[in-house]
């Protein structure tokens, strides 16, 4: 086996993740909708695999986070007193000619990039989805979507300081959706109109933010070096004065180096105390913390470590993709972390079209089924099944032969190695379970 190819294209890219069920375009058969995506059946395992261990590294195996689940419409004042309303904007640009409309940002020359025709001054437009409440579409029904999870965590603040009994630092971690009405969605998953967080509000005492920043910044990279993603292709950038966010004292970006250059995975920022005071400000109700050591109310500072579940997942699959070649054929393979494998064992037939051997298959697959993400194939040659596993990164194959029946044994064949074990059917389970865990560790 040799390794040829540790990079892919973004059309190769696309065009695997249709073929085997990653990720599908939204309402295709209406011709598609800009700026979202749908998971298929592989695609949906790796998002859930994703946020699984985000929560439970974050939030189950920490004793300093707890988790919530906030709704996705909130009082239209939190997005006043976010500085959403009035600071969630991106510059635009109108072309005169072909009447496209571009972030001014994007656009290089002051022309049009489709037409080469003249463009507007810039204008600012706000990137939130409005929507209305109740019946009546109207300026009091008015409320917007939210276009971050974050504001969920600070208006909770107080019921779950109440609850949690934590002492400073402590934080509050949220998995959603939001929505942004991005004028130019682009990149595939990279910049989507509907998209998932994984956001942590961690609050501190003032003065101990920058070590704090320091601190989830470390650990934010780390946690995307554990779970595979190449060291060379990671990088931290800091943003500059005027690209910080309205609420930001300072911003460290992780980014990784897509098919279509380096781009922000995920952002964390110092808010300062700017939400909690912004948030007391217009609700009248006091966010604060109570300091047992100086005896006096305290309005913590939040770091922020945000991260994109889709754009963690588009980093996963580029990351993984490899082409090799195999006794002079090409192998496409996708080497997932055991953890991230939308399947991590598939169970085979070597005949089809042997009873024997499928019943015993299918025996087999669903009593590992009880353990671990398993799949049953028979609707192909064993050749075309491996290759179908190897393209959704499945860990672990294991094959029943005619062979099977006779000393109770199967083949399990490891996907990166191709190597190839007898085991007795006995002992299946512990040994992918093992093996599985082997993996994690390596
Ligand atoms: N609460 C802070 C915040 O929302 P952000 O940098 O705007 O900060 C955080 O977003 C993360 O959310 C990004 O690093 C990215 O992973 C993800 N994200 C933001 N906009 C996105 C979009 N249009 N499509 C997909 N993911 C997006």
């Amino acid at each position: 086996m040799v390794e040829e190819k540790t990079t892919v294209d973004m059309d190769t890219l696309v065009s695997l993740c249709k073929r085997r069920g990653f990720i599908f375009q939204s309402s295709e058969i209406y011709g598609g909708v800009g700026g979202s995506w749908d998971y298929g059946p592989y695609g949906v395992e790796l998002k859930r695999n994703i946020k699984n261990i985000w929560w439970r590294d974050m939030v189950q195996r920490r004793d300093d986070l707890v988790g919530l689940d906030a709704g996705i419409l909130m009082h239209s004042r939190v997005w006043e007193a976010s500085g959403h309303v009035d600071s969630f904007t991106d510059p635009l640009v109108d072309c005169l000619s072909c009447k496209k409309r571009f972030r001014a940002d994007h656009v290089e020359d002051g022309v049009c990039p489709e037409c080469g025709g003249q463009l507007t001054e810039p204008r600012l437009f706000n990137l939130m989805l409005k929507t209305f409440l109740g019946p009546v579409e109207d300026d009091a029904s008015l409320t917007y979507l939210r276009p971050e999870t974050a504001q969920g965590m600070f208006v909770n603040f107080a019921n779950v300081l109440d609850v949690a009994r934590r002492k400073l630092p402590f934080g509050i971690a949220q998995i959603g959706k939001a929505f942004r009405n991005e004028i130019t969605p682009r990149n595939y998953t990279f910049r989507t109109r509907e998209f998932e967080q994984m956001e942590i509000e961690y609050f501190v005492k003032p003065g101990t933010d920058e070590k704090w920043h320091e601190h989830w910044v470390e650990e934010r990279f780390e946690w995307y070096a554990k779970y595979g993603l190449r060291r060379d292709y990671l990088r931290l950038r800091q943003h500059e004065g005027d690209e910080l966010a309205h609420y930001s004292k300072a911003t460290h970006d992780i980014e990784y180096l897509f098919p279509f250059g380096w781009a922000e995975l995920e952002g964390i920022s110092n808010r300062t105390d700017f939400d909690l005071r912004q948030h007391a400000l217009f609700s009248g109700r006091e966010l604060s913390y109570f300091d047992e050591e100086s005896g006096s109310h305290i309005v913590p500072f939040i770091i922020e470590p945000s991260g994109g579940v889709d754009r963690a997942a588009l980093a996963f699959l580029v990351d993984a993709y490899r082409e090799e070649k195999v006794r002079k054929r090409k192998r496409v393979v996708l080497r997932l972390h055991p953890e991230l494998a939308p399947v991590k064992v598939a169970v085979f037939p070597l005949l089809r079209n042997r009873p024997e051997l499928v019943t015993l298959a299918k025996q087999i697959a669903s009593e590992l089924r009880m353990h671990m993400m398993t799949a049953y194939d028979d609707t192909a040659s064993i050749g075309r099944l491996y290759r179908r596993q190897d393209e959704i990164g499945t860990p672990f194959c294991v094959t029943v032969d005619v062979e099977s029946l006779e000393d109770d044994a199967v083949t399990i064949r490891d996907r990166d190695n191709m190597e190839q074990t007898r085991v007795p059917i006995a002992e299946l389970k512990d040994t992918m379970v093992e093996r599985l865990t082997n993996a994690l560790d390596e």
